[in-house]
């Protein structure tokens, strides 16, 4: 029988329970006991920030097959969906493979290497008991005081478009084996002064000129769910949006998958609004599943909403569910859990920070380093894998610790060099006779609004520390050859940075390979990377950039996007 007479003859069969069952997803703890599985039909179950489900992949598959096999032992017996927000690899599982955050996949806007790191973190998704990833993000950001901009690939609508499509066909692979998120659907990165969950000031046509295309390529690349965003549009929260959910999305674009919801958004924006906007699986977690469950069977037995609309939510998820094949085989993979973290993913993870990596000044031609330069490594960022991983590594907002199969950049350098390295973790002046420092400063890890700029944790600026701004000053004051090395999720003010240092390099969140930078600093390979944003020059000449009008003319990036030096072409951004 094909797959939609299997759907429509389930649908059949099942109860309004049965199907609210379908279009919930709840964490594995706290929102709900096994046994609720049973009682509720629950469709799907989505593992983020929290207690892991097990201490080893084989014991997160345990969990998730007895989980399943409660799922498979109701009535119907369908199998249920596994999420995670694997968003740069399986980063909530420690000794996974992480790769550089989309910023940096951006700067590196090579189509291939994006498919094939999807294609790596479906394995270890899948290997860790997974059959649904929430990546990639798709925004296209225009201002850096968001605090998501790392998480999506450029502020180009051409090139998000181009890498949302690889990414879709990595993750979920040819037969189909886990389902893929173009996220968030739409605005999320448009919004007046780069706020999480604001408002995005545009035109109904800007919004389809600038920001659908990567979901148009995703969904052409057949992407199995969008979710949909926290902002509003022109007032309009996202959630409740019908005319772009269910006109356009899975009108116009045709889109048969599902319309996942973001984190608690049925109480949040609107209740029976959102499934009547099109939403078909609610994330009902942290104290909303008993609200969402019951206020939806009230408003189909009210008449709020259409029997039609729950029967096609619970199509789309059936689909999907039939598509990976999760009706015949229901468990994880046990095969596949020794490749998690394996030489070769790690391989194609340095080739990505390799490419990743954008030389914004390289003077006197100060770099390629000679394996025999006396070097001193300066700055905690230097040896510390998860300062180097940004947010979503290990935990929701990221680790300040070092995690499972890193390599930290000071560790590769020492791997690469030929005489002793000294460090300097905090400017105390360990330099000895060193002939280059290496100072690495950037943004400690954040997600979601903890990092937006000027938001209400207020806790992350356009400029360095002045901490991080006194190293700068500290080693460039000494006299000896500066290379400064910036880890950050977005590009910052460091006009003065790059004025002092003789070399300067963009290296956004390169995630667990620190060996990719080592390489590229010796010259093993060259520089490929090239600017996916606009660099700004000073916060005032952003002004424009920062507000609603955010494609303003008049602002003169310090440094275009598309820019990146290379050592065959060390003055001209220019390929030769
Ligand atoms: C984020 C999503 C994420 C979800 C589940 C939300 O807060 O906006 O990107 O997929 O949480 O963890």
């Amino acid at each position: 029988m094909a797959d939609e007479q299997k759907i429509e003859s389930l649908l059949a069969q099942m109860t309004l329970e049965e199907k609210i069952g379908q279009m919930t997803q709840v964490r594995h703890f706290d929102d709900i006991t096994p046994e609720d599985i049973k009682t509720w039909f629950i469709g799907s179950i989505i593992h983020t920030q929290g207690p892991t489900p097990g201490t080893d992949a084989a014991g997160w598959q345990a969990k998730f097959v007895e989980l399943q096999k409660i799922a498979l032992s109701t009535r119907l017996g369908i199998p249920m969906f596994f999420g995670v927000d694997a968003v740069h690899g399986q980063n909530t599982y420690s000794g996974a493979t992480i790769f550089p955050h989309n910023i940096g996949l951006g700067a590196a806007a090579n189509a291939e290497l994006v498919e094939q790191t999807a294609a790596i973190t479906a394995v270890e998704a899948r290997a860790t008991g997974f059959n649904w990833v929430f990546s990639p993000c798709v925004a296209i950001p225009y201002n850096e005081k968001w605090g998501r901009v790392y998480e999506a690939f450029s502020e180009s609508t051409d090139i998000t478009t181009k890498l949302a499509a690889a990414s879709v066909r990595g993750h979920q692979g040819q037969p189909v084996s886990l389902i893929a998120t173009a996220k968030h659907f739409i605005g999320d990165g448009a919004t007046d002064f780069g706020v999480e969950g604001g408002n995005t000031t545009l035109s109904y046509e800007e919004v389809l000129e600038r920001l659908l295309p990567p979901y148009r390529a995703a969904v052409e690349a057949g992407v199995g769910s969008v979710m949909a965003s926290f902002n509003s549009l022109n007032g309009v929260p996202m959630h409740a949006h019908r005319k772009l959910i269910t006109e356009v999305l899975k009108g116009s674009l045709k889109f048969d998958g599902i319309v996942v919801s973001d984190w608690k958004a049925y109480s949040r924006f609107g209740g029976t609004d959102v499934i009547n906007a099109g939403v078909d699986v609610v994330m009902a977690v942290e104290g909303d599943f008993n609200m969402y469950v019951e206020g939806v069977r009230q408003g189909v037995v009210s008449g709020v909403i259409p029997q039609e609309r729950i029967d096609d939510a619970v199509r789309r998820v059936l689909r999907q569910k039939f598509r990976i094949g999760l009706f015949d085989n229901p468990f994880p993979d046990v095969t596949l859990i020794p490749k998690i973290g394996v030489q070769a993913h790690r391989d194609v993870a340095r080739q990505a920070v390799r490419e990743s990596l954008v030389l914004l000044k390289n003077e006197n031609i100060i770099l390629p380093l000679q394996k025999d330069t006396r070097l001193v490594v300066v700055g905690e960022f230097a040896d510390n894998s998860g300062f180097q991983s940004g947010g979503w590594t290990i935990n929701w907002q990221g680790t300040t610790e070092n995690y499972a199969g890193a390599t930290t950049i000071l560790e590769a350098i020492r791997k690469k060099a030929a005489t002793r390295v000294l460090y300097d973790k905090d400017g105390q002046g360990v330099d000895g006779d060193a002939e280059v420092a290496v100072i690495v400063v950037g943004e400690t890890p954040y997600a979601e609004f903890m990092g937006d700029i000027g938001g209400p944790m207020n806790k992350y600026q356009l400029t360095l520390t002045e901490e991080h701004q006194k190293l700068v000053d500290q080693y460039t004051a000494k006299g000896i050859k500066t290379v400064v090395l910036l880890i950050s999720g977005r590009p910052l003010v460091v006009t003065k940075q790059i004025e002092q240092a003789d070399a300067f390099i963009a290296a956004w969140f390169p995630g667990s390979e620190g060996d990719g930078i080592a390489e590229v600093l010796f010259g093993d390979y060259d520089f490929k990377g090239k600017l996916p944003h606009s660099w700004p020059t000073s916060e005032d000449d952003y002004t424009g950039k920062y507000g609603p009008n955010f494609w303003d003319d008049r602002v003169k990036p310090l440094f275009p996007i598309g820019f990146g030096l290379t050592y065959t072409n060390p003055r001209s951004s220019k390929n030769t």
